[in-house]
């Protein structure tokens, strides 16, 4: 009777929280020429609206519309000619589903935090994981550092780790840097990081990984955004910048179109746009920190990941177009990491798609992966990665997460890392041995 009666409070407490998505609609949008394609995205601009998958010639694009906003929404796709599919008609009841499913796995493995470190069961809070990182660093001094990056606005210290068997005193080992939830909703990256520190430190099977290279990861970019995700907004985006006029209406600077190349030239001047990009290039304490860690580490970075959802796409620069001068070898080993990734991922998932971000995707200014392949080596190699949404028959799931694919997600990234890892380790072995 107590149980009943304890699960009705929880399920209404639940049912409370998402609020501000009742009645919200998600929509798959097809286009089938490059006007129409065009007119998409005047009237996502216009309307400010979410876009959670880009539109392309090959592939529908996923938009998120307020509820308010469907009616406008529904006459300006009759106008345009638009096809659309509602994948949701009331995007809260799939979030209240989630709470329900993770809620349910997290309470049958309380406290299951043990010699392996955090489980995979769910997704943990900023306090798990920045505990866990202090506790992992001084349960293994001679592998693991925690290090600050700085903090944020709302004052939290973006940790990261240095896991190295030489405490990054060889400098003939190259760095590799990897990094989740720069965009705060994208969930699925979190085990990614995660599942990468526990191969690394606790669960080792692949010493030449641990022996052979200094690794660099930060499992939370962006803990304000990250922890406003838990609280308030599912859905949010971007950091939790205030202080913009007009009155302070909208928050939040886009930290992957903050960083300073080509900065401004591929990304939103509109405060209240999920892709704003701030006052000026590293304006915000987040994307300062994580380009502090790739210049820090600038001489020996050899790899670098910078993880996001969805899409099941590793994309390379520049944004702009333009491509990097050691761009045949970013693909090869793009595509390698692709086919580790497909060769175990699940079924009903998509092939990995790898390329150019302007060929696969759009133009964008400002990217954490174009930081990252200019701090790079001349041979370093920088990937945006778009991890899979999980999908099965009951339809779309977009971010959110699937209790049982939280474990498979880190473990299938983790295939795909090593293998880009290892051909990186290959290119400065051999550019070693030329000097
Ligand atoms: C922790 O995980 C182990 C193995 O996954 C499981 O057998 C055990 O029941 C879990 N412990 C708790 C307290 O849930
Ligand atoms: C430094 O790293 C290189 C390359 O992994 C290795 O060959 C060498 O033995 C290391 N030196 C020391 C002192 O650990
Ligand atoms: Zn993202």
């Amino acid at each position: 009777m107590l149980r009943k009666f304890c699960l009705f409070l929880f399920i209404s407490y639940v049912c409370a929280k998402h609020e501000i998505y009742d009645g919200w609609g998600v929509y798959e949008v097809s286009v089938e020429n490059e006007n129409q394609l065009l007119t998409l995205q005047e009237l996502i601009e216009e309307m400010t609206l979410d876009v959670w998958s880009y539109a392309h010639l090959s592939r529908p694009g996923i938009i998120l519309v307020p509820k308010l906003k469907r009616e406008e929404f529904h006459n300006r796709m009759f106008v345009a000619g638009l096809p659309y599919v509602i994948e949701s008609d009331n995007v809260k009841e799939l979030l209240d589903l989630e709470d329900i499913r993770l809620e349910t796995a997290a309470t049958n493995n309380r406290a299951n935090y043990s010699d392996l470190g955090l489980d995979f069961e769910t997704i943990h809070r900023f306090d798990v994981v920045d505990q866990y990182l202090v506790d992992l660093a001084a349960a293994h001094p001679n592998v693991v550092t925690v290090m600050s990056a700085g903090r944020s606005i709302e004052g939290r210290d973006i940790k990261y780790v240095q896991i190295s068997t030489t405490n990054f005193q060889n400098h003939s080992k190259p760095v590799v840097f990897v990094e989740s939830l720069l965009h705060a909703r994208e969930w699925a990256t979190l085990p990614a990081t995660l599942y990468a520190i526990k191969r690394l430190v606790l669960d080792v099977t692949e010493r030449d990984l641990v022996e052979d290279i200094d690794w660099v990861i930060l499992p939370i970019a962006n803990p304000d955004g990250y922890e406003f995700t838990h609280t308030n907004q599912r859905f949010w985006r971007k950091n939790r910048a205030r202080g913009f006029l007009p009155m302070d209406r909208c928050m939040g600077v886009d930290l992957n179109r903050n960083f300073n190349v080509n900065w401004g030239t591929a990304s939103s001047n509109n405060v209240c746009s999920d892709t704003f990009h701030g006052r000026h290039a590293f304006s915000e304490p987040e994307s300062t920190a994580v380009g502090n860690i790739m210049r820090r580490y600038s001489s020996r970075l050899a790899f670098v990941a910078d993880l996001h959802t969805f899409g099941s796409m590793i994309l390379y620069g520049y944004g702009n177009g333009e491509l990097p001068a050691n761009v045949l070898l970013i693909h090869l080993a793009g595509v390698q990491m692709a086919q580790a990734i497909d060769a175990v991922k699940w079924p009903q998932n998509r092939d990995y798609t790898v390329g150019n971000v302007v060929a696969i995707l759009y133009h964008a200014s400002g990217s954490a992966g174009d930081y990252g392949q200019l701090s790079a080596l001349p041979f370093g190699m920088s990937y945006t990665f778009e991890l899979p949404a999980w999908r099965n028959n009951q339809g779309f799931n977009g971010f959110l997460i699937e209790p049982d694919f939280i474990e498979q997600v880190g473990f299938e990234t983790w295939e795909g890392l090593k293998v880009g890892v290892r051909f990186a380790l290959n290119q400065w072995r051999q550019h070693r041995r030329s000097l």
